[in-house]
């Protein structure tokens, strides 16, 4: 061991840059760069004296260790008692008072909060985290050890950090089986066939990652819960996995389903009402805080796609909500129950009808009448985590109920980790928009009318992918979210750099091209896929991911754009429309309300107009869409070229990953852009007057080329492929080909294929007999069609071509996937 001692050290500070799958997230505590390392080295303590036997003191003494080793490259002693050494000094103000008390630490902190100070007793200096308890301690350390990572000074400490609000838990949606609702980053963490994992390590390291967030509770499975959760097996398996989560300060709560009564209790009913029904659920929670007494508490979906709840009895929400708060009250558990209600049998042809209107109808009656240790968890938006929405009525509609806001972490409508879209200038939006009585932050943490509880809650759903999030840049949404629960004054734009800098390195043109890459690609993504309002236009019915443009129409569901020939827009408004706009604050509703003063990021969500209706910038509704989607798309496609000059400055392993996902991410802005613009051009009928749509230079259809073996099919939707039809290959092997008629030159070449999820196709590109490219499609889209869920883009660059050349494309099809193309792209070599 001491032989190799002095090599590590020696590689660990010379900046060599090893290979990283992610895993350690924000908390690398790689070696700093030597003059920073040497800045922090001098005035650090070589000593730390936790004071307390807690559990969570314990993870922060070892997460101090830990982090100054990495860092700085050295070993910190662990005293039990504070000498007249420099020293950490970690503890609980009590605890401090008490074994320190020349440190003189006066005042007091709220739970969880923290402070950091430098005291300096008899000339000997002392670097103190102190907190009103454990969680605080920790919070602290992690607090102190981002300071050093991010290069901030700590010689003369004296800064006290209070989190926002009480409440900031993740959800995961997990489950029981190891799969997870709406998860791209692999299979459960928690639960596998049936049954808690056996190695729960990736649990604790979850909540290591949690903890350095200031993130208190974590739902464990799927709100569409499974009622098996809460048979008697399971509290044995919770037991084992909040033990895990429970050295990082974080608490576990259970998702339930509301007719567990009946369906795993023997009873014949689930009615709130019903005596048998209240005991049920005490006697449930007893049982359970038998097993796990820091049960932080249950999430509740009820009468919500397809989930039983009140109405099956004629009861409301709050008697739903009040009969399992009130069995969770004398254990000090928490009851969510999600505002997320609406009828998903609408219709559609009923222009009144409008699903945003859902939520508050449903809740704000009921103000006032659910307990106070129950709280209504409330979507951001009033539809469903789509790329752009207006913050949600209802969180104006509560003054006498608890309310906490709901974010999506895991990328559902936004490029389900396959595309960059840093979430939190979105999220910062909601946050920081004035309802009226107070930002969307403050009525969610509960402060405007001052209610026991309240905060931010995220849907997470990590997995087992070593970077957790399924690619490296959607851990920025993770971190966002945690960094906005503690402190929703944080910019989009300091989150982006810390996140940027802990995940990749100080090196400076990084952290530039990083961080403004995640800044703009929210916007990016908004405009390649459904701006001004419109929503996703994804696959609403099916998977979410690619581009369906009349998904959304003609069904119950509710996200209507209603698009038609004439118009589009859902007319939301309180003169003509649905009259969801009267459910804002009277000064909300009149900015939305009036088409002169909406704002054009969401004309389209609140007014029906014309394809010509000219918006602020001056340009018709049409021409708009049209801009916004070429914009959009040149911007993604330009993200590969901000990026590959990172090559050396960043991990080979990283660099790659994130290569490979920004070019899958340009071939799919380019599918979107034609998709959504050719549609609306067929609807409108008004041509782009940039003669852009509809035009592709370069491009030639599959199937008007030679084909060998090679059947044109209809594509459905028929704007997921260009000209409405792809190519499949129905024998073992097929080719598509043409004799190249232009210039000699360098050129490009883009093949359009589609990569289904059913099997492993083969593709080869050969010119002039000669081979240049061959792949294999297996990537993981969730798709087995021919659709825009897996058109994907390949390039070749720099081919040289002479006229009378061959460009032959061979598809060997697998199983269910049959090598099908959709176009090939000759465009010019450009450096
Ligand atoms: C979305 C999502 C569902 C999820 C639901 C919810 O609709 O697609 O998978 O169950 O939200 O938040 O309950």
């Amino acid at each position: 061991m001491s032989c190799c001692f002095g090599l590590i050290t020696a590689l660990l500070f010379t900046g060599v840059i090893y290979a990283e799958d992610g895993s350690s997230g924000w908390l690398r505590y790689t070696a700093l760069e030597e003059s920073a390392a040497r800045s922090y080295r001098q005035p650090a303590p070589r000593v730390v004296t936790a004071i307390g036997d807690d559990a969570l003191v314990e993870s922060a003494r070892q997460e101090l260790i830990r982090g100054i080793r990495g860092m700085l490259g050295l070993r910190l002693r662990v005293e039990t008692r504070v000498s007249h050494e420099s020293t950490f000094v970690l503890g609980t103000l009590g605890g401090l008072r008490k074994a320190a008390p020349q440190l003189a630490l006066a005042g007091n902190l709220e739970p969880d909060a923290f402070w950091l100070k430098t005291v300096t007793v008899a000339g000997v200096r002392y670097t103190v985290v102190a907190a009103a308890d454990a969680r605080g301690v920790l919070y602290g350390v992690f607090g102190l050890l981002r300071k050093m990572a991010l290069g901030e000074p700590i010689d003369r400490l004296d800064e006290k950090q209070t989190p926002y609000a009480p409440i900031r838990w993740v959800n995961q949606w997990d489950n029981l089986d190891g799969s997870i609702e709406r998860g791209y980053g692999g299979k459960s963490i928690f639960w596998e066939g049936g049954h808690a994992r056996q190695d729960l390590t990736r649990v604790g390291e979850y909540g290591r990652l949690l903890a350095s967030l200031g993130i208190n509770g974590c739902s464990i499975n799927n709100v569409n819960a499974d009622p098996r959760l809460l048979t008697d097996d399971f509290a044995p398996q919770v037991a084992r996995i909040a033990g895990a989560l429970r050295p990082w300060g974080v608490q576990v709560a259970l998702s339930v389903d509301f007719g567990s009564p009946k369906s795993i209790g023997g009873l014949d009913t689930f009615d709130p009402a019903d005596p048998k029904v209240a005991a049920w659920w005490k006697a449930k929670a007893d049982e359970l805080y038998r097993a796990v007494p820091d049960l932080a508490g249950f999430v509740l979906k009820a009468d919500s796609e397809g989930r039983v709840g009140p109405s099956a009895y004629g009861r409301t929400h709050a008697d739903a909500a009040n009969v399992v708060a009130r069995a969770l009250r004398p254990h000090g558990g928490k009851l969510f129950y999600r505002g997320f209600v609406y009828d998903h049998h609408m219709d559609w042809r009923n222009l009144k009808n409008d699903r945003a209107r859902a939520a508050y109808d449903n809740f704000h009656p009921l103000d006032g009448r659910f307990d106070d240790n129950a709280v209504i968890q409330i979507k951001n938006g009033p539809i469903d985590f789509q790329v752009r929405e207006p913050a949600s009525p209802l969180f104006g509609g509560l003054q006498k109920t608890n309310q906490a806001v709901e974010l999506q972490i895991t990328q559902e409508y936004t490029g389900q980790a396959r595309f960059l879209v840093f979430l939190v200038p979105m999220w910062k939006q909601t946050l920081d928009f004035d309802m009226g009585p107070a930002t969307v932050k403050a009525l969610a943490a509960g402060k405007t009318f001052h209610r026991p509880t309240g905060g931010f809650v995220g849907v997470a759903n990590v997995g087992m992918d070593s970077n957790w999030t399924g690619n490296h840049l959607s851990q920025a949404n993770l971190y966002g979210f945690g960094r906005l629960a503690w402190n929703p004054d944080l910019s989009a734009r300091t989150i982006a750099e810390e996140w940027t800098r802990l995940t990749f390195g100080g090196d400076a043109k990084v952290g530039a091209t990083v961080t403004d890459m995640l800044l703009k690609s929210w916007r990016t993504y908004e405009n390649y896929t459904g701006p001004l309002g419109l929503q996703g236009l994804t696959d609403i019915v099916g998977n979410h991911y690619g581009v369906s443009v009349e998904a959304s129409e003609r069904n119950g569901w509710g996200q209507w754009h209603r698009a038609d020939e004439k118009g589009v827009g859902m007319d939301r408004t309180a003169a003509t429309g649905t009259g969801y706009i009267g459910q804002y604050n009277p000064a909300v509703a009149r900015v939305y309300e009036s088409l002169d003063m909406c704002p054009d990021d969401l004309v389209l969500f609140m007014h029906h107009v014309p394809y010509t209706h000219r918006l602020h910038s001056g340009k018709t509704v049409i021409q708009t869409i049209y801009d916004l989607h070429y914009g959009g798309e040149a911007t993604a496609e330009g993200y590969v070229g901000e990026w590959k000059p990172l090559a050396g400055r960043i991990d080979e392993q990283r660099y790659r990953a994130v290569l490979a996902q920004l070019e899958y991410q340009a071939g799919q802005a380019e599918v979107w852009r034609d998709a959504v613009n050719n549609w609306f051009l067929r609807a409108s009928g008004i041509a782009d007057d940039q003669g852009r749509v509809g035009h592709h230079r370069g491009r030639v259809e599959a199937e008007a080329m030679t084909l060998d073996g090679y059947t044109a099919v209809p594509v459905t939707p028929w704007e997921a492929a260009s000209g409405g039809k792809a190519v499949s290959c129905p024998v073992a092997r097929c080719a598509a080909s043409i004799r190249y008629t232009g210039a000699a030159g360098r050129f490009i070449l883009r093949v359009q294929y589609f990569d289904q999820n059913n099997g492993s196709a083969g593709y080869r590109v050969q010119i002039g007999g000669r081979p240049v490219d061959e792949w294999v499609a297996s990537a993981r889209v969730p798709s087995a069609k021919i659709d825009g869920s897996t058109s994907t883009r390949r390039t070749v660059t720099e081919i040289a071509l002479r006229p009378g050349d061959t460009i032959r494309v061979e598809g060997m099809p697998d199983g269910g996937e049959t090598a099908a193309l959709d176009y090939i792209e000759i465009l010019p070599f450009e450096n």
